[in-house]
């Protein structure tokens, strides 16, 4: 066991240099590639809001200093009232930016790409879809949910880890939460994060499949027609009260049906 430790160790020593210089040299490709898939679900570089700001000239308004510590840390800022950080919960509709696992290194490696980017008028990635959805963009949308409608990229349907209200029930997944809620956390910017999703399992099956923006954006704006329903309350009584039903049902009908029952076995064995 210790000795495995140290090999390991050892071997990590060795590498360092070389991950160095090799991660300076291709660092600008890595920050891009690192904000397409960590970053682009709730962030364009001048491309329009998402779940959180546009984050075009961003040096002008936050010193380097204060946005690789909220990059690195954003809980810690967040829930630390960092003045900012409580402003910037409060125009974003109360979505924290998850913790994402991201470095000193890395974050500063994002911010030289966002001030290149927006000192060259460049943008990275697409604001989310504005237009009003139609009833048929809601019944695309479920169909995508269910599966119904195979999504183009052959990414799975959303049912087989999620449920939503009055979708699933039993049959929806049980991996990732209800997303009958979904709309009031991430509002407009909930296509994006379907488009694009930052959520470990999710990317491991989304990056190589993902949605298309139009997809997205049908799938999102059916969560957001079951989210203006009552709440879910239904998805803990529904099944208490099935089983309950189910269990008195067939006590009584045990009860009760014992001699119809009988009468209906001799009349199948008869036949
Ligand atoms: C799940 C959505 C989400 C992801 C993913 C995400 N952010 Fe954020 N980000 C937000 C939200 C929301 C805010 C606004 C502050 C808040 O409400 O927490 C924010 C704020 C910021 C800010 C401050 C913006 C300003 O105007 O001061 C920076 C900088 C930032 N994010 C950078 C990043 C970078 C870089 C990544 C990728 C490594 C990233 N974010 C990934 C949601 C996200
Ligand atoms: C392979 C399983 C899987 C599939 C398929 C899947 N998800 Fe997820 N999803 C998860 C898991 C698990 C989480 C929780 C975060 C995590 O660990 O990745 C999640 C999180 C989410 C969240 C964030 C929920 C929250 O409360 O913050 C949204 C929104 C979401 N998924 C939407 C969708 C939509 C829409 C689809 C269909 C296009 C979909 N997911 C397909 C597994 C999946």
């Amino acid at each position: 066991m210790l000795r495995h430790f140290e090999t390991r160790s050892v071997l990590k020593l060795m590498l360092l240099p070389t991950l160095l210089v090799a991660g300076s040299v291709c660092q600008a490709q890595d920050a891009e590639a690192q904000f397409r898939k960590t970053c682009m679900s709730c962030h364009t570089i001048g491309a329009g809001k998402k779940v959180g700001p546009d984050l075009k000239d961003l040096g002008k308004r936050r010193p380097h200093e204060w946005a690789t510590k909220f990059i690195t840390g954003p809980l810690a800022m967040i829930d630390g009232g960092d003045p900012t950080a409580t402003t910037l919960l409060r125009e974003n509709n109360g979505v924290k930016m998850p913790e994402l696992g991201v470095t000193v290194a890395e974050a500063q490696a994002l911010l030289k790409l966002i001030d290149d980017y927006s000192a060259q008028g460049k943008t990275l990635g697409t604001a989310a879809i504005s237009r009003p959805a139609t009833p048929e963009d809601i019944r695309r949308g479920r169909l995508y949910f269910t599966g119904d409608l195979r999504f183009k990229s052959g990414a799975p349907a959303c049912m087989s880890c999620h449920r939503a209200q009055g979708v699933g029930g039993w049959g929806g997944g049980w991996l990732g939460p209800d997303l009958t809620g979904a709309t009031a956390k991430y509002g407009a910017g909930l296509s994006g994060v379907i488009e694009n999703p930052s959520f470990p399992t999710m990317q491991g099956v989304f990056s190589k499949t993902p949605a298309s923006a139009e997809e997205a954006f049908q799938v999102a704006s059916y969560l957001k027609s079951v989210g203006s329903q009552p709440p879910a309350s239904r998805d803990v009584a529904f099944p208490v009260l099935g089983v309950v039903g189910l269990v008195g049902g067939m006590l009584l009908g045990g009860h009760l049906g014992r001699k119809r029952f009988k009468g209906v076995r001799k009349n199948l064995r008869s036949r």
